[in-house]
């Protein structure tokens, strides 16, 4: 018995009847008119005109059919294979103009759209003031130094020559630290930071500290519980009232604009003899509102001053509380308020507005890192 002929699969023959593979074309087309992204277009393609696609399948069986039967069925399943590549195509073409048209939308620019809506963050005025201090000092080459807030007596009264009887120690002033009897207190005044100054760095000795105090004081448009001084303090052979008037002019000038006039009154400080307070002449009536007949000037009252500050030459007996030979150095000493200085600069009439951590506020002051 000879072998077989190759075997005729009725099976196969039936899947290249045109009903077979006009059924295979028009599941492939449904299914392309269904892709509606590339994607599925893709998977499409695999499953209707990849190798293991009906019509694909259908392409190899060509070859097991009769011969008189194979030009026709080739002619239908390469019609029906050119048709779906033929939508593939189309519909490829469509669906990239469809992504082209959806990306140029959503990837579209407005230059017009403000791009400052996020606001920005910066640093507090305060912040930035005592920076600005401390740069105006170091350009004339003095130091800047800094003290705790919580300090023992010693440091913020006795070495300033404020006895224990003396009034700024009673608790009217200070914000004494726990336990009662501990002898720290939180510092009413810059002051200490001279004192240490004094004890730790060499002579001649020119520093600045700027920082934050405290007093027992009602908060109000002009005063607060929790504010800031920037001491100042030189101390060499031969220093006089007259540098420290000029270093002071200086310092309000770069503050406050030149031209502005500074008034030394005569004052008191345990700390300091002579002392002195400084007063600048009032920003907004310039002292025009003392003149009879003028408008009044609420800012100053119509005093035409403002106080800023205190300051006079160092008590001898601070220099000794310190070792400092008082027969051979002189020192002069300043402490200034900067809250108050910000309202001299800026034109502020409540002191609380500096407190109140209202963005509004700090952004009229400009947005400086
Ligand atoms: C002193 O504190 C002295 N230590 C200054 C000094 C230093 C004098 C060195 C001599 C030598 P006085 O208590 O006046 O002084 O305060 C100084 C400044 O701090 C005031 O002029 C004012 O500008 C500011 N100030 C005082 N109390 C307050 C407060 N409660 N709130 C805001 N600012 C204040
Ligand atoms: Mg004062």
């Amino acid at each position: 018995m000879s072998a077989p002929n190759k075997p005729y699969d009725p099976v196969a023959v039936a899947a290249l009847g045109a009903d077979e593979v006009a059924r295979m074309q028009a599941d492939a087309l449904a299914a392309i008119a269904a892709a509606t992204t590339l994607d599925a277009l893709r998977e499409v393609k695999v499953a209707h005109s990849g190798d293991r696609s009906p019509l694909a399948l259908a392409n190899r069986e060509i070859k097991a059919l009769p011969p008189a039967a194979r030009a026709d069925a080739g002619r239908r399943v390469g019609a029906a294979r050119a048709a779906v590549a033929e939508a593939l195509s189309v519909r490829g073409h469509e669906l990239e103009a469809d992504r082209d048209a959806r990306v140029l939308l959503e990837e579209a620019v407005d230059v017009a759209l403000p791009w400052d809506r996020a606001p920005r963050g910066a640093r507090h005025p305060l912040t930035t003031i005592q920076e600005r201090i401390g740069e105006v000092f170091v350009a004339m080459g003095w130091e800047v130094a800094e003290g705790p807030e919580v300090e023992p007596e010693w440091y913020n009264f006795d070495a300033l020559n404020m006895g224990p009887d003396h009034p700024a120690r009673s608790m009217m002033d200070t914000f004494f630290v726990a336990p009662p009897g501990s002898g720290r207190v939180l510092r009413t005044h810059t002051s200490p930071v001279q004192v240490r100054a004094m004890l730790h760095r060499e002579l001649p000795l020119y520093v600045v500290c700027p920082g934050r105090v405290f007093r027992t004081d009602e908060l109000d448009a002009t005063h607060s519980p929790v504010f800031h001084q920037v001491e100042g303090l030189a101390v060499d052979e031969r220093l006089s009232m007259a540098d420290l008037k000029g270093t002071l002019d200086h310092f309000a000038s770069t503050m406050f604009g030149e031209g502005l006039r500074t008034r030394w009154r005569p004052s008191y400080f345990p700390f300091t003899e002579p002392s002195a307070e400084l007063d600048i002449q009032c920003f907004v009536c310039r002292g025009e509102s003392v003149v009879p007949g003028a408008p009044p000037c609420r800012t100053c009252a119509s005093e035409g001053w403002i106080e800023w500050g205190g300051c006079g030459m160092v008590n001898p007996r601070v220099l000794v509380a310190c070792g400092i030979d008082p027969e051979r150095y002189r020192g002069f000493a300043f402490g200034m308020g900067l809250e108050r200085a910000l309202m001299f600069r800026h034109n502020v009439a409540d002191m609380r507005d500096m407190f109140e951590g209202d963005v509004r506020f700090t952004l009229a002051f400009g947005t400086e890192i």
